[in-house]
């Protein structure tokens, strides 16, 4: 077999809804304070997709400003990967409409659900491709319009979410750079506690499954978050000890965005003070698989990673899943 390559992101973009909709608009539709959810997650404000905008919208637009920062062009994408709970529909897979939308005439696409953890899961399968030489350029996408599978009528879930796009290009690069670890796990045990309950094969949509309002997020916050205390500080731990580097090897964390309170937990496990770890979910909330990559791409687009940094992506999420990976910028 021939020597495997060094693989890395080449180019990132994001695409976010014009429309902002604060924690007091929410105040409006259901029984909850600015106080409450500024204190218990960190969240402002969140962007909505409008009614005629559909997850592969913001994909798109991620994925025209990534491939312009990666200097390629749609010929020269191999795969495309779609990681989203909220696909335009359940099948054909949003990367393939994409994939057509592109003109990306060379590319294989599929669809890739690991939730929240989706876009490091689709990360890590890139990567495959591009380390054994089978792909050149791989394009990984986040894209979420989770506004569209909100229940308005819950105040545990509804002020959490938000909609949003990022994109990577995966590359070759330099010997000794790009990704140095991958860490993905799942925890089937605890799919329960996050989950959109109808609409697949266990329960077909039926008049009664709309009423029950078994198409929208049901969530146990609580599991959830004693979950990802637990498994953020421990992944990101993994990734570091897998690349062979010490805490304070890293430079720069880039976590999954859902709770305050979680990232700084993360954060304290690993050492790394709050001034380097990138937080926006006080702009945008909870975009599930979007979350990561449009985070990074802020992050590089404001100058926080320079060249030879070591920083680390990590995320958790419904499944139950987490994923996290250490990039040497
Ligand atoms: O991307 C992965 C997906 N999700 C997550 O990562 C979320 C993980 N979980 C969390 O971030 C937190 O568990 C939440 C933010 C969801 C909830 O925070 P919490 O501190 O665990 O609150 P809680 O669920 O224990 O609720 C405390 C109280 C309850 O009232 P009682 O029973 O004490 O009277 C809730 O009914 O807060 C109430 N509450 C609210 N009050 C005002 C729950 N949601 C709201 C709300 N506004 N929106």
């Amino acid at each position: 077999m021939n020597k495997l390559r060094s693989v890395g992101i080449i180019g990132t973009g994001s695409a976010l809804p014009e429309k902002i909709v604060t924690n007091a608009d929410l105040e409006k539709i259901v029984d909850t304070t600015d106080e409450w959810i500024v204190s218990r997650t960190g969240i402002k404000e969140r962007r909505f997709a409008d009614e005629n905008t559909a997850t592969s919208d913001l994909a798109y637009d991620a994925a025209l400003k990534a491939m312009e920062a990666a200097n390629v062009v749609a010929e020269d994408i191999d795969l495309i990967i779609v990681a989203t709970v909220t696909p335009d529909m359940a099948f054909p897979a949003t990367a393939c409409i994409l994939q057509d939308r592109l003109d990306a005439k060379n590319a294989a696409a599929f669809d890739l659900e690991a939730a929240c953890s989706g876009f490091l899961y689709g990360v890590a399968v890139g990567q495959q491709f591009i380390t054994t030489g089978v792909y050149n350029k791989v394009l990984v996408i986040g894209a979420e319009t989770l506004s569209k599978i909100i229940d308005f009528e819950d105040r545990t879930t509804c002020v959490l979410f938000g909609d949003g796009a990022g994109a990577v290009v995966l590359g070759e690069v330099e010997e000794g750079k790009g990704i140095l670890s991958i860490d993905l796990g799942a925890q089937g045990s605890g799919g329960k506690y996050l989950t959109v309950p109808a609409g697949g094969s266990r329960k077909p949509t039926t008049i009664e499954t709309v009423q029950n309002r078994e198409h929208f997020i049901y969530m146990g916050g609580g599991e959830v978050f004693k979950f990802a205390v637990r498994i953020m500080g421990q992944a990101a731990a993994a990734v570091i000890e897998k690349a062979g580097l010490e805490l304070e090897d890293v430079d720069y964390l880039v976590p999954h965005q859902a709770n305050n309170r979680i990232i700084e937990a993360a954060a304290k496990r690993i050492k790394i003070p709050m001034d380097k770890v990138k937080v926006n979910l006080d702009k945008y909330g909870n975009m599930s698989a979007a979350s990561v990559p449009i985070a990074l791409d802020e992050a590089i687009r404001d100058g926080n990673v320079k060249e030879g940094d070591n920083i680390i992506l990590v995320g958790f999420g419904g499944g139950l899943t987490w994923g996290a990976t250490l990039i040497k910028w």
